[in-house]
Protein backbone atom coordinates (compact mmCIF):
# COMPACT_ATOMS: atom_id res chain seq x y z
CA UNK A 1 0.00 0.00 0.00
CA UNK A 2 1.21 3.92 -0.20
CA UNK A 3 2.92 4.71 2.80
CA UNK A 4 0.12 8.19 2.00
CA UNK A 5 -2.35 6.19 2.11
CA UNK A 6 -1.67 4.37 5.15
CA UNK A 7 -0.38 7.27 7.46
CA UNK A 8 -4.00 8.89 6.42
CA UNK A 9 -5.77 5.68 7.18
CA UNK A 10 -4.11 5.35 10.69
CA UNK A 11 -4.75 9.11 11.19
CA UNK A 12 -8.54 8.77 10.67
CA UNK A 13 -8.91 5.74 12.67
CA UNK A 14 -6.58 7.22 15.63
CA UNK A 15 -9.37 10.43 15.67
CA UNK A 16 -12.36 8.10 14.67
CA UNK A 17 -10.86 5.63 18.45
CA UNK A 18 -10.79 9.34 19.91
CA UNK A 19 -14.09 10.40 19.20
CA UNK A 20 -15.60 6.81 19.72
CA UNK A 21 -13.62 7.03 23.75
CA UNK A 22 -14.67 10.77 24.04
CA UNK A 23 -18.43 10.35 23.31
CA UNK A 24 -18.55 6.76 25.02
CA UNK A 25 -16.55 8.49 28.08
CA UNK A 26 -19.33 11.37 27.75
CA UNK A 27 -22.43 8.86 27.65
CA UNK A 28 -21.82 8.51 31.26
CA UNK A 29 -20.89 11.89 32.44
CA UNK A 30 -23.74 14.80 33.90
CA UNK A 31 -24.50 16.65 30.95
CA UNK A 32 -23.39 19.91 29.59
CA UNK A 33 -22.26 22.32 27.08
CA UNK A 34 -20.45 20.89 24.10
CA UNK A 35 -16.60 20.82 24.37
CA UNK A 36 -14.57 22.75 21.21
CA UNK A 37 -11.22 21.36 21.14
CA UNK A 38 -8.29 22.34 23.60
CA UNK A 39 -10.24 25.18 25.20
CA UNK A 40 -12.95 22.74 26.13
CA UNK A 41 -16.32 25.13 27.29
CA UNK A 42 -13.81 28.37 28.94
CA UNK A 43 -15.86 30.56 26.16
CA UNK A 44 -18.98 30.19 27.82
CA UNK A 45 -17.81 30.79 31.40
CA UNK A 46 -17.50 34.03 32.42
CA UNK A 47 -14.68 34.45 34.79
CA UNK A 48 -15.65 37.80 35.74
CA UNK A 49 -19.38 36.80 36.85
CA UNK A 50 -18.82 32.68 37.15
CA UNK A 51 -21.53 32.71 39.92
CA UNK A 52 -23.97 33.94 37.43
CA UNK A 53 -22.34 31.26 34.47
CA UNK A 54 -22.74 28.30 36.76
CA UNK A 55 -26.62 29.66 37.62
CA UNK A 56 -27.69 29.82 34.43
CA UNK A 57 -25.78 26.25 33.12
CA UNK A 58 -27.99 24.65 35.98
CA UNK A 59 -30.95 26.55 34.30
CA UNK A 60 -30.39 24.65 30.87
CA UNK A 61 -28.22 21.41 31.97
CA UNK A 62 -30.15 20.35 35.57
CA UNK A 63 -27.89 20.26 38.98
CA UNK A 64 -25.26 17.91 38.35
CA UNK A 65 -23.70 18.94 34.94
CA UNK A 66 -20.29 19.02 33.46
CA UNK A 67 -18.00 21.38 32.02
CA UNK A 68 -15.03 21.38 30.19
CA UNK A 69 -12.17 23.57 31.52
CA UNK A 70 -9.29 22.48 28.66
CA UNK A 71 -9.93 19.04 27.69
CA UNK A 72 -10.38 18.28 31.70
CA UNK A 73 -14.41 17.36 32.43
CA UNK A 74 -15.49 18.93 35.39
CA UNK A 75 -18.25 18.28 37.57
CA UNK A 76 -20.54 20.67 38.68
CA UNK A 77 -22.38 20.14 41.60
CA UNK A 78 -25.56 22.88 42.22
CA UNK A 79 -28.15 23.23 45.05
CA UNK A 80 -28.35 21.71 47.94
CA UNK A 81 -30.06 18.51 47.07
CA UNK A 82 -27.08 17.96 44.89
CA UNK A 83 -24.63 18.90 47.64
CA UNK A 84 -25.66 17.26 50.12
CA UNK A 85 -26.17 13.82 48.46
CA UNK A 86 -22.60 13.77 47.17
CA UNK A 87 -20.91 14.99 49.96
CA UNK A 88 -23.03 12.74 53.04
CA UNK A 89 -24.73 10.55 51.52
CA UNK A 90 -21.91 9.78 49.02
CA UNK A 91 -18.97 10.60 51.17
CA UNK A 92 -16.29 8.31 50.79
CA UNK A 93 -16.21 8.98 46.74
CA UNK A 94 -16.77 12.29 47.03
CA UNK A 95 -13.63 13.22 49.46
CA UNK A 96 -11.46 13.59 47.09
CA UNK A 97 -9.40 16.50 45.97
CA UNK A 98 -8.90 18.64 43.01
CA UNK A 99 -5.77 19.20 41.84
CA UNK A 100 -4.18 22.68 42.50
CA UNK A 101 -0.34 22.16 41.19
CA UNK A 102 0.85 25.16 42.42
CA UNK A 103 0.15 24.53 46.17
CA UNK A 104 0.67 20.69 45.58
CA UNK A 105 4.62 21.80 44.47
CA UNK A 106 4.84 23.73 47.31
CA UNK A 107 3.45 21.08 50.08
CA UNK A 108 4.69 18.12 48.28
CA UNK A 109 1.54 16.28 48.60
CA UNK A 110 1.95 16.40 52.58
CA UNK A 111 -0.61 18.29 54.94
CA UNK A 112 -3.96 18.68 55.15
CA UNK A 113 -5.79 20.92 52.97
CA UNK A 114 -4.59 19.24 49.49
CA UNK A 115 -3.19 15.85 50.66
CA UNK A 116 -5.14 12.61 49.35
CA UNK A 117 -5.72 9.18 50.36
CA UNK A 118 -4.23 7.52 53.80
CA UNK A 119 -1.87 10.61 54.56
CA UNK A 120 -5.27 12.81 54.10
CA UNK A 121 -7.41 10.38 56.18
CA UNK A 122 -4.95 9.96 58.67
CA UNK A 123 -3.87 13.37 59.08
CA UNK A 124 -7.74 14.78 59.38
CA UNK A 125 -7.84 12.21 62.20
CA UNK A 126 -4.54 13.84 63.85
CA UNK A 127 -5.82 17.38 63.07
CA UNK A 128 -9.78 16.79 64.38
CA UNK A 129 -8.76 14.82 67.36
CA UNK A 130 -5.98 17.88 68.63
CA UNK A 131 -8.11 20.57 68.50
CA UNK A 132 -10.40 18.89 70.08
CA UNK A 133 -8.53 17.63 72.81
CA UNK A 134 -7.30 21.20 72.69
CA UNK A 135 -10.59 22.37 73.32
CA UNK A 136 -11.27 20.42 76.30
CA UNK A 137 -7.65 20.86 78.27
CA UNK A 138 -6.73 22.84 80.92
CA UNK A 139 -6.46 26.40 79.34
CA UNK A 140 -9.24 26.09 76.80
CA UNK A 141 -9.61 27.33 73.14
CA UNK A 142 -12.04 29.71 73.98
CA UNK A 143 -9.95 31.22 76.72
CA UNK A 144 -7.63 31.93 74.06
CA UNK A 145 -10.26 33.34 72.03
CA UNK A 146 -11.86 35.55 75.03
CA UNK A 147 -8.24 36.68 75.74
CA UNK A 148 -7.57 37.88 72.30
CA UNK A 149 -10.94 39.78 72.21
CA UNK A 150 -9.68 42.06 75.01
CA UNK A 151 -6.27 42.38 73.17
CA UNK A 152 -8.59 43.49 69.91
CA UNK A 153 -10.47 46.10 72.04
CA UNK A 154 -7.13 47.67 73.54
CA UNK A 155 -5.53 48.04 70.01
CA UNK A 156 -8.60 49.25 69.09
CA UNK A 157 -8.88 52.42 71.77
CA UNK A 158 -5.73 53.51 70.50
CA UNK A 159 -7.47 54.71 67.40
CA UNK A 160 -8.82 56.95 69.87
CA UNK A 161 -12.17 57.08 67.89
CA UNK A 162 -9.80 58.68 64.63
CA UNK A 163 -10.40 57.10 61.04
CA UNK A 164 -8.80 53.65 60.90
CA UNK A 165 -8.90 51.12 58.27
CA UNK A 166 -9.51 48.03 60.41
CA UNK A 167 -8.08 45.57 57.45
CA UNK A 168 -4.48 45.17 59.97
CA UNK A 169 -5.95 44.57 63.07
CA UNK A 170 -8.58 41.95 61.86
CA UNK A 171 -6.36 40.03 60.51
CA UNK A 172 -3.49 39.93 64.05
CA UNK A 173 -6.71 38.73 66.02
CA UNK A 174 -7.05 35.29 63.97
CA UNK A 175 -3.64 34.48 63.09
CA UNK A 176 -2.77 34.89 66.74
CA UNK A 177 -5.57 32.68 67.96
CA UNK A 178 -4.01 30.25 65.45
CA UNK A 179 -0.66 30.97 66.88
CA UNK A 180 -1.87 30.63 70.26
CA UNK A 181 -3.34 26.98 69.40
CA UNK A 182 -0.27 25.71 67.54
CA UNK A 183 2.80 27.09 69.24
CA UNK A 184 1.24 28.19 72.38
CA UNK A 185 2.08 32.10 72.40
CA UNK A 186 0.32 35.12 70.87
CA UNK A 187 2.49 38.29 69.71
CA UNK A 188 1.94 41.67 70.17
CA UNK A 189 0.32 43.73 67.41
CA UNK A 190 3.62 45.46 66.53
CA UNK A 191 6.36 42.67 66.82
CA UNK A 192 7.96 42.46 64.12
CA UNK A 193 8.39 38.23 63.49
CA UNK A 194 4.75 38.45 63.49
CA UNK A 195 4.10 41.76 61.18
CA UNK A 196 6.07 39.21 58.59
CA UNK A 197 4.41 36.30 58.78
CA UNK A 198 1.07 37.61 58.69
CA UNK A 199 2.42 39.70 55.57
CA UNK A 200 3.93 36.50 53.93
CA UNK A 201 0.38 34.68 54.36
CA UNK A 202 -1.47 37.44 52.90
CA UNK A 203 0.83 37.09 49.87
CA UNK A 204 0.21 33.56 49.78
CA UNK A 205 -3.44 33.46 49.60
CA UNK A 206 -3.39 37.00 47.11
CA UNK A 207 -1.26 35.23 44.93
CA UNK A 208 -3.86 31.96 44.93
CA UNK A 209 -6.65 34.10 44.30
CA UNK A 210 -5.39 35.99 41.14
CA UNK A 211 -6.60 34.67 38.16
CA UNK A 212 -3.35 34.14 36.62
CA UNK A 213 -3.06 31.26 39.33
CA UNK A 214 -6.33 29.68 38.37
CA UNK A 215 -5.12 29.37 34.63
CA UNK A 216 -2.16 27.55 35.98
CA UNK A 217 -3.79 25.56 37.66
CA UNK A 218 -6.25 24.63 34.85
CA UNK A 219 -3.20 24.45 32.33
CA UNK A 220 -0.75 23.31 34.67
CA UNK A 221 2.27 22.95 31.37
CA UNK A 222 2.56 26.75 31.84
CA UNK A 223 3.71 27.18 34.71
CA UNK A 224 6.80 25.83 33.52
CA UNK A 225 6.89 28.65 30.92
CA UNK A 226 5.67 31.40 32.97
CA UNK A 227 7.48 30.87 36.41
CA UNK A 228 7.01 34.51 38.06
CA UNK A 229 4.27 34.54 39.90
CA UNK A 230 4.69 30.50 41.10
CA UNK A 231 8.43 31.47 42.08
CA UNK A 232 7.19 34.34 44.61
CA UNK A 233 4.38 31.80 45.96
CA UNK A 234 7.04 29.86 46.92
CA UNK A 235 9.39 32.14 48.34
CA UNK A 236 6.93 33.01 50.68
CA UNK A 237 5.65 29.74 51.26
CA UNK A 238 8.59 28.85 52.68
CA UNK A 239 9.30 31.71 54.38
CA UNK A 240 6.39 30.54 56.76
CA UNK A 241 7.59 26.61 56.71
CA UNK A 242 11.14 27.95 57.90
CA UNK A 243 9.56 29.78 60.93
CA UNK A 244 7.72 27.11 62.13
CA UNK A 245 10.21 24.46 61.79
CA UNK A 246 12.31 26.86 64.54
CA UNK A 247 9.29 26.81 66.64
CA UNK A 248 8.82 22.92 66.15
CA UNK A 249 12.44 22.44 67.02
CA UNK A 250 12.21 24.77 70.08
CA UNK A 251 9.08 22.39 70.91
CA UNK A 252 11.30 19.29 70.49
CA UNK A 253 14.11 20.40 73.18
CA UNK A 254 11.28 21.80 75.76
CA UNK A 255 8.62 18.30 74.96
CA UNK A 256 7.65 16.82 77.70
CA UNK A 257 5.32 14.31 76.85
CA UNK A 258 3.11 13.67 79.92
CA UNK A 259 2.04 17.04 79.15
CA UNK A 260 1.10 18.78 75.89
CA UNK A 261 1.22 22.49 76.11
CA UNK A 262 -0.10 22.84 72.30
CA UNK A 263 -0.92 21.49 68.62
CA UNK A 264 3.03 20.88 68.17
CA UNK A 265 3.53 19.10 71.30
CA UNK A 266 0.24 16.44 70.27
CA UNK A 267 1.93 15.79 67.01
CA UNK A 268 5.77 15.11 68.68
CA UNK A 269 4.14 13.13 71.44
CA UNK A 270 2.32 10.65 68.53
CA UNK A 271 5.85 11.00 66.63
CA UNK A 272 7.39 9.17 69.62
CA UNK A 273 4.78 6.36 69.95
CA UNK A 274 4.92 5.83 66.09
CA UNK A 275 8.70 5.68 65.79
CA UNK A 276 9.69 2.89 63.28
CA UNK A 277 6.74 2.76 60.90
CA UNK A 278 7.79 3.70 57.57
CA UNK A 279 3.98 4.80 56.50
CA UNK A 280 3.77 7.41 59.12
CA UNK A 281 2.69 11.06 58.99
CA UNK A 282 4.50 11.88 61.92
CA UNK A 283 7.80 13.38 60.39
CA UNK A 284 8.93 16.90 60.82
CA UNK A 285 7.96 17.77 57.23
CA UNK A 286 4.43 16.51 57.62
CA UNK A 287 3.97 18.91 60.36
CA UNK A 288 5.89 21.73 58.43
CA UNK A 289 2.74 21.54 55.83
CA UNK A 290 0.25 20.47 57.97
CA UNK A 291 0.73 23.59 60.52
CA UNK A 292 1.40 26.12 57.29
CA UNK A 293 -2.03 24.83 56.11
CA UNK A 294 -3.44 25.76 59.40
CA UNK A 295 -2.20 29.50 58.99
CA UNK A 296 -3.12 30.07 55.25
CA UNK A 297 -6.50 28.22 55.92
CA UNK A 298 -7.26 30.22 58.75
CA UNK A 299 -6.02 33.39 58.83
CA UNK A 300 -7.44 35.34 56.05
CA UNK A 301 -10.95 33.88 56.23
CA UNK A 302 -11.57 34.71 59.83
CA UNK A 303 -10.49 37.89 59.44
CA UNK A 304 -12.42 38.63 55.51
CA UNK A 305 -15.48 37.68 57.52
CA UNK A 306 -14.46 40.01 60.71
CA UNK A 307 -14.47 42.81 58.08
CA UNK A 308 -17.20 42.15 56.05
CA UNK A 309 -19.24 41.91 59.60
CA UNK A 310 -17.96 45.69 60.48
CA UNK A 311 -19.54 46.77 57.18
CA UNK A 312 -22.24 45.24 57.11
CA UNK A 313 -23.13 46.16 60.93
CA UNK A 314 -22.51 49.99 59.82
CA UNK A 315 -24.66 49.46 56.91
CA UNK A 316 -27.85 48.07 58.76
CA UNK A 317 -27.44 50.41 61.82
CA UNK A 318 -30.92 49.03 63.25
CA UNK A 319 -29.57 45.36 62.96
CA UNK A 320 -26.68 46.67 65.13
CA UNK A 321 -28.44 48.48 67.50
CA UNK A 322 -30.47 45.15 68.48
CA UNK A 323 -26.96 43.17 68.56
CA UNK A 324 -25.68 46.07 71.42
CA UNK A 325 -29.26 45.24 73.36
CA UNK A 326 -29.02 42.51 74.05
CA UNK A 327 -25.20 42.51 74.47
CA UNK A 328 -26.80 45.19 77.03
CA UNK A 329 -29.17 42.67 78.05
CA UNK A 330 -27.30 39.31 78.85
CA UNK A 331 -23.83 39.99 79.24
CA UNK A 332 -24.02 44.05 80.45
CA UNK A 333 -20.87 45.78 80.43
CA UNK A 334 -18.73 44.43 83.21
CA UNK A 335 -17.55 41.03 82.15
CA UNK A 336 -16.23 39.52 78.85
CA UNK A 337 -18.95 37.30 76.39
CA UNK A 338 -18.73 33.88 76.50
CA UNK A 339 -19.56 31.06 74.77
CA UNK A 340 -22.13 30.21 77.08
CA UNK A 341 -24.15 33.68 76.14
CA UNK A 342 -24.67 32.47 72.83
CA UNK A 343 -27.63 30.60 73.91
CA UNK A 344 -29.28 33.72 75.87
CA UNK A 345 -28.59 35.80 72.59
CA UNK A 346 -30.67 34.30 69.40
CA UNK A 347 -30.34 37.64 67.45
CA UNK A 348 -26.53 38.28 68.06
CA UNK A 349 -26.29 34.08 67.18
CA UNK A 350 -28.36 35.14 63.49
CA UNK A 351 -26.64 38.11 63.23
CA UNK A 352 -23.50 36.30 63.21
CA UNK A 353 -24.78 33.20 60.61
CA UNK A 354 -26.29 35.69 58.67
CA UNK A 355 -23.32 37.36 58.04
CA UNK A 356 -21.50 34.12 56.83
CA UNK A 357 -24.35 33.44 55.04
CA UNK A 358 -24.65 37.17 53.29
CA UNK A 359 -20.90 37.42 52.19
CA UNK A 360 -20.54 33.85 50.64
CA UNK A 361 -16.84 33.85 50.81
CA UNK A 362 -15.74 30.72 49.40
CA UNK A 363 -18.49 30.90 46.64
CA UNK A 364 -17.12 27.42 45.25
CA UNK A 365 -15.62 25.68 48.04
CA UNK A 366 -12.49 23.90 47.29
CA UNK A 367 -12.15 21.58 44.44
CA UNK A 368 -12.90 18.16 45.17
CA UNK A 369 -12.50 14.82 43.31
CA UNK A 370 -14.20 11.37 43.32
CA UNK A 371 -11.90 8.66 44.30
CA UNK A 372 -13.13 6.14 42.72
CA UNK A 373 -15.73 5.50 39.58
CA UNK A 374 -18.54 6.59 41.18
CA UNK A 375 -22.57 5.88 39.94
CA UNK A 376 -24.40 8.84 41.04
CA UNK A 377 -27.56 9.44 39.51
CA UNK A 378 -27.58 7.92 36.53
CA UNK A 379 -24.08 9.02 35.63
CA UNK A 380 -21.30 7.21 36.09
CA UNK A 381 -18.36 9.41 37.25
CA UNK A 382 -14.63 8.08 36.75
CA UNK A 383 -11.63 8.31 38.83
CA UNK A 384 -10.34 11.44 39.59
CA UNK A 385 -12.70 13.60 37.78
CA UNK A 386 -13.21 17.24 39.51
CA UNK A 387 -15.73 18.32 40.95
CA UNK A 388 -16.79 21.76 42.11
CA UNK A 389 -18.97 22.42 44.39
CA UNK A 390 -20.94 25.54 44.43
CA UNK A 391 -21.77 26.28 47.88
CA UNK A 392 -23.26 30.11 46.91
CA UNK A 393 -26.11 28.13 45.06
CA UNK A 394 -26.84 26.25 48.77
CA UNK A 395 -26.19 29.70 51.05
CA UNK A 396 -28.16 31.57 48.40
CA UNK A 397 -31.63 29.67 47.65
CA UNK A 398 -34.18 31.77 47.39
CA UNK A 399 -36.92 28.82 49.23
CA UNK A 400 -34.68 28.64 52.24
CA UNK A 401 -34.10 32.34 52.57
CA UNK A 402 -36.31 34.04 51.08
CA UNK A 403 -34.54 37.57 49.86
CA UNK A 404 -31.44 35.73 49.85
CA UNK A 405 -29.28 38.88 48.10
CA UNK A 406 -30.76 40.78 51.30
CA UNK A 407 -28.79 41.23 54.84
CA UNK A 408 -31.28 40.08 57.13
CA UNK A 409 -30.52 38.09 60.76
CA UNK A 410 -34.25 36.97 60.20
CA UNK A 411 -33.09 34.41 57.73
CA UNK A 412 -32.11 32.31 61.05
CA UNK A 413 -35.03 33.08 63.33
CA UNK A 414 -38.19 31.53 63.82
CA UNK A 415 -41.64 33.70 64.15
CA UNK A 416 -41.15 33.52 68.03
CA UNK A 417 -37.09 35.20 67.51
CA UNK A 418 -35.72 31.82 68.18
CA UNK A 419 -32.69 30.90 66.83
CA UNK A 420 -33.62 28.64 63.59
CA UNK A 421 -31.19 26.11 62.41
CA UNK A 422 -30.62 25.71 59.09
CA UNK A 423 -29.33 22.63 56.83
CA UNK A 424 -28.45 25.30 54.05
CA UNK A 425 -25.85 26.64 56.20
CA UNK A 426 -23.15 25.18 54.53
CA UNK A 427 -20.01 28.27 54.30
CA UNK A 428 -17.99 25.79 55.59
CA UNK A 429 -19.02 23.00 52.90
CA UNK A 430 -20.21 19.78 54.33
CA UNK A 431 -19.08 15.61 54.99
CA UNK A 432 -15.62 14.07 55.24
CA UNK A 433 -13.85 17.75 54.04
CA UNK A 434 -15.42 20.11 55.52
CA UNK A 435 -13.55 22.56 57.08
CA UNK A 436 -11.68 21.86 60.35
CA UNK A 437 -11.72 25.41 61.82
CA UNK A 438 -15.40 25.69 61.77
CA UNK A 439 -16.54 25.40 65.40
CA UNK A 440 -13.37 27.32 66.32
CA UNK A 441 -14.37 30.35 63.40
CA UNK A 442 -17.71 30.29 65.36
CA UNK A 443 -16.52 31.06 68.30
CA UNK A 444 -14.05 33.70 67.10
CA UNK A 445 -16.84 35.49 65.22
CA UNK A 446 -19.31 35.47 68.20
CA UNK A 447 -16.56 36.47 70.46
CA UNK A 448 -14.80 38.77 68.69
CA UNK A 449 -18.26 40.61 67.39
CA UNK A 450 -19.82 40.95 70.61
CA UNK A 451 -16.15 41.82 72.64
CA UNK A 452 -16.02 44.87 69.94
CA UNK A 453 -20.10 46.07 70.51
CA UNK A 454 -19.54 45.71 73.99
CA UNK A 455 -16.94 47.98 73.78
CA UNK A 456 -17.69 50.28 70.83
CA UNK A 457 -20.13 52.08 68.68
CA UNK A 458 -18.89 51.49 64.94
CA UNK A 459 -19.06 55.02 62.85
CA UNK A 460 -18.97 55.10 58.66
CA UNK A 461 -16.81 58.01 57.46
CA UNK A 462 -19.80 58.22 54.73
CA UNK A 463 -23.69 58.04 55.68
CA UNK A 464 -24.55 54.53 56.22
CA UNK A 465 -26.91 54.69 52.52
CA UNK A 466 -23.33 55.73 50.62
CA UNK A 467 -21.23 53.03 51.94
CA UNK A 468 -20.44 50.42 49.26
CA UNK A 469 -20.60 47.10 50.57
CA UNK A 470 -19.90 45.43 47.26
CA UNK A 471 -17.11 42.67 46.79
CA UNK A 472 -14.21 43.70 44.74
CA UNK A 473 -13.91 40.24 43.93
CA UNK A 474 -15.75 36.98 44.40
CA UNK A 475 -14.92 34.82 41.90
CA UNK A 476 -12.85 32.39 43.77
CA UNK A 477 -13.07 33.77 47.26
CA UNK A 478 -14.84 36.99 48.24
CA UNK A 479 -12.95 40.17 49.27
CA UNK A 480 -14.31 43.28 50.34
CA UNK A 481 -13.72 46.89 49.72
CA UNK A 482 -11.11 48.76 51.40
CA UNK A 483 -12.58 50.83 53.89
CA UNK A 484 -12.39 53.63 56.66
CA UNK A 485 -14.29 53.57 59.86
CA UNK A 486 -14.37 54.79 63.45
CA UNK A 487 -14.05 52.74 66.77
CA UNK A 488 -16.12 54.84 69.73
CA UNK A 489 -15.61 53.75 72.73
CA UNK A 490 -19.03 53.59 74.87
C1 LIG B 1 -14.62 32.21 58.01
C2 LIG B 1 -13.70 31.29 58.09
C3 LIG B 1 -13.60 30.04 57.26
C4 LIG B 1 -14.36 29.59 56.20
C5 LIG B 1 -15.58 30.27 55.56
C6 LIG B 1 -13.79 28.32 55.78
C7 LIG B 1 -14.28 27.56 54.73
C8 LIG B 1 -13.70 26.39 54.28
C9 LIG B 1 -14.14 25.64 53.13
C10 LIG B 1 -15.32 26.01 52.23
C11 LIG B 1 -13.32 24.56 53.00
C12 LIG B 1 -13.37 23.49 51.90
C13 LIG B 1 -14.17 22.31 52.34
C14 LIG B 1 -14.28 21.27 51.26
O1 LIG B 1 -13.26 20.88 50.67
O2 LIG B 1 -15.41 20.84 50.94
C15 LIG B 1 -12.35 24.63 54.08
C16 LIG B 1 -11.35 23.69 54.29
C17 LIG B 1 -10.40 23.78 55.29
N1 LIG B 1 -10.36 24.74 56.28
FE1 LIG B 1 -11.58 26.32 56.50
N2 LIG B 1 -12.73 28.02 56.57
C18 LIG B 1 -12.57 29.03 57.49
C19 LIG B 1 -11.62 29.10 58.52
C20 LIG B 1 -10.71 28.12 58.82
C21 LIG B 1 -9.83 28.12 59.98
C22 LIG B 1 -9.83 29.17 61.09
C23 LIG B 1 -9.05 27.02 59.88
C24 LIG B 1 -7.94 26.58 60.82
C25 LIG B 1 -8.11 25.98 61.92
C26 LIG B 1 -9.43 26.31 58.66
C27 LIG B 1 -8.85 25.15 58.20
C28 LIG B 1 -9.25 24.46 57.07
C29 LIG B 1 -8.56 23.28 56.55
C30 LIG B 1 -7.30 22.66 57.12
C31 LIG B 1 -9.29 22.85 55.44
C32 LIG B 1 -9.00 21.63 54.55
C33 LIG B 1 -9.75 20.42 55.11
C34 LIG B 1 -9.53 19.17 54.28
O3 LIG B 1 -9.15 19.25 53.12
O4 LIG B 1 -9.77 18.06 54.84
N3 LIG B 1 -10.45 27.01 58.05
N4 LIG B 1 -12.61 25.74 54.85
C1 LIG C 1 -27.20 34.31 32.11
O1 LIG C 1 -28.43 34.25 31.42
C2 LIG C 1 -29.04 35.53 31.22
C3 LIG C 1 -30.44 35.32 30.63
O2 LIG C 1 -30.49 34.24 29.77
C4 LIG C 1 -28.14 36.37 30.32
O3 LIG C 1 -28.72 37.62 30.10
C5 LIG C 1 -26.79 36.54 31.02
O4 LIG C 1 -25.88 37.26 30.19
C6 LIG C 1 -26.19 35.20 31.37
N1 LIG C 1 -25.03 35.48 32.21
C7 LIG C 1 -23.89 34.77 32.15
C8 LIG C 1 -22.78 35.24 33.04
O5 LIG C 1 -23.73 33.79 31.47
C1 LIG D 1 6.72 37.35 48.79
O1 LIG D 1 5.82 38.10 47.96
C2 LIG D 1 6.20 39.41 47.64
C3 LIG D 1 5.17 40.13 46.77
O2 LIG D 1 4.24 39.30 46.16
C4 LIG D 1 7.57 39.42 46.97
O3 LIG D 1 7.98 40.75 46.70
C5 LIG D 1 8.59 38.71 47.85
O4 LIG D 1 9.83 38.66 47.20
C6 LIG D 1 8.10 37.30 48.15
N1 LIG D 1 9.09 36.51 48.88
C7 LIG D 1 9.49 36.64 50.16
C8 LIG D 1 10.51 35.67 50.69
O5 LIG D 1 9.04 37.48 50.89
Amino acid sequence: MDPFVVVVLSLSFLLLLSFWRQSSGRGKLPPGPTPLPIIGNFHLIDMKNIRQSFSNFSKTYGPVYTLYFGSQPTVVLYGYEALKEALIDHGEEFSGRGSFPMFEKASKGKGLGFSRGNVWKATRLFTVNTLRNLGVGKRTIEEKVQEEAQWLVKQLKKTNGSPCDPNFIMGCAPCNVICSIIFQNRFDYEDKDFLSLIKKVNECIKILSTPECQIFNALPILLDYCPGSHNIFFKNYTYISNYLLEKIKEHEDSLDVTNPRDFIDYFLIQRCQENGNRHTIYTLEHLVSLITDLFLAGTDTSSTTMQFALLLLMKHPHITAKVQEEIDHVIGRHRSPCMQDRIHMPYTNAMVHEVQRYIDLSPNGVVHAVTCDTKFRNYIIPKGTTVITSLTSVLHDSKEFPNPEMFDPGHFLDGNGNFKKSDYFMPFSAGKRMCVGHSLVSMELFLFLTTILQNFKLKPLVDPKDLDITPVCSTFSTIPPTFQMRFIPV
